[in-house]
């Protein structure tokens, strides 16, 4: 159900609000966006200051994905894991940064949310003062609470998803909540730490004239991409290209101005770069509760079901009409 909120309602009244819309709800859910609400806002502080504290660089490590680990992904990572273990309401985390999933041990309580999360998402732009974010999805656990929870609890369709979001570290930082209730963002005033709602109810448009692509790869992607892109250079259509290479400030952009944005397979990796359980799942599944889609070139990413923690997908995502546009060029070849 959606409700409209009036602009100014801090996010605690707004998640005690949409919760009291459901009386068999427990708190843990708010507890839990309320950790997450906490860990943003030291990532959000550390982001601002990372030049002036030493924490630009990388830490010589190289993660699961075999990308070099920035020192501010680790601490991304860390605050995350720290916020959520002992809140009571998470029984397992899956991020980009950990090769196997973290457990929440019994003695802090294992709660109800598996939480999916990319803790920092375009860390090859940390360096350089461009937006970064954090991306994160959150599934209610299949197994009884009380029990360790079971890779069964996160390798499922993205459906299975009871909310998702992000939070940008642009030149404010804003805080995007998907849930039964829409799609809200909520920006942060740091001169009181408090995170405001902004953005009420966000829709994204059916069409728009932006595409965002890195098109270096054009001769590596596949036919129907390629000829996607063409129809999109049609001089009548009037698009423009926007690509900061942050997929998820790449994806704001285009999920408040319209667009639609594809990182597809290509020759080399005919399953895509981005991943499916903290990036592709939670923008898809915010995509869809603002009227938009995400496919992989041929089907629905929210219908994918995970054989890995790590698993990779091509994706293409945005306003409705283009997405079944580049799906329908995309779908007959192989990537
Ligand atoms: P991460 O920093 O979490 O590893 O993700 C980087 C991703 C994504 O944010 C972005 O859209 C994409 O990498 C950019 O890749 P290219 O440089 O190949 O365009
Ligand atoms: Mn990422
Ligand atoms: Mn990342």
């Amino acid at each position: 159900m959606e409700r409209v909120f009036e602009e100014g309602t801090t996010i605690d009244r707004f998640l005690l609000d949409t919760a009291a819309d459901f009386p068999e709800s427990t708190g843990q859910f708010v507890n839990l966006m309320q950790s997450i609400v906490l860990a943003g806002k030291m990532i959000s502080a550390r982001v601002n200051r990372a030049g002036l504290s030493g924490l630009l660089g990388g830490t010589g490590e190289v993660n699961v994905q075999g990308e070099f680990v920035q020192l501010l992904d680790e601490y991304a990572n860390n605050t995350f894991k720290r916020a959520l273990e002992h809140g009571g309401h998470t029984c397992m985390i899956v991020s980009e940064e950990d090769e196997a999933p973290t457990l929440v041990p019994e003695r802090f309580h294992s709660g109800r949310y598996v939480v999916t999360v990319d803790p920092l998402d375009g860390s090859s732009n940390i360096d350089v003062n461009v937006t970064i974010g954090t991306i994160f999805g959150i599934f209610a656990r299949k197994t009884p609470e009380g029990t360790a929870a079971t890779l069964e609890d996160a390798l499922r369709p993205g459906s299975d998803l009871i909310a998702a979001g992000y939070i940008v570290y642009g030149s404010g930082t804003l805080l995007v909540l998907a849930t039964d209730h829409g799609v809200h963002g909520f920006s942060l005033d740091p001169s009181v730490g408090e995170f405001f709602l902004s953005h009420n109810a966000i829709r994204v448009p059916e069409r728009s004239t932006t595409y965002s692509i890195n098109e270096a790869y054009r001769e590596q992607f596949g036919e129907g991409t390629r000829a996607y892109l063409d129809r999109l250079k049609d001089p009548a259509r009037k698009y423009g290209s926007r690509y900061i290479g942050t997929l998820v400030a790449d994806f704001h952009r285009n999920l408040l101005k319209g667009g639609v944005f594809l990182y597809p397979g290509t020759a080399k990796s005919p399953g895509g770069k981005l991943r499916l359980l903290y990036e592709a799942f939670p923008c898809a599944y915010i995509v869809e509760k603002a009227g938009g889609a995400a496919t992989n070139g041929k089907t629905r990413i929210l219908d994918i079901v995970p054989k890995e923690l790590h698993d990779r997908v091509p994706l293409v995502i945005g306003g409705k009409a283009e997405v079944e546009e580049a799906t329908a060029l995309m779908s007959p070849f192989p990537y």
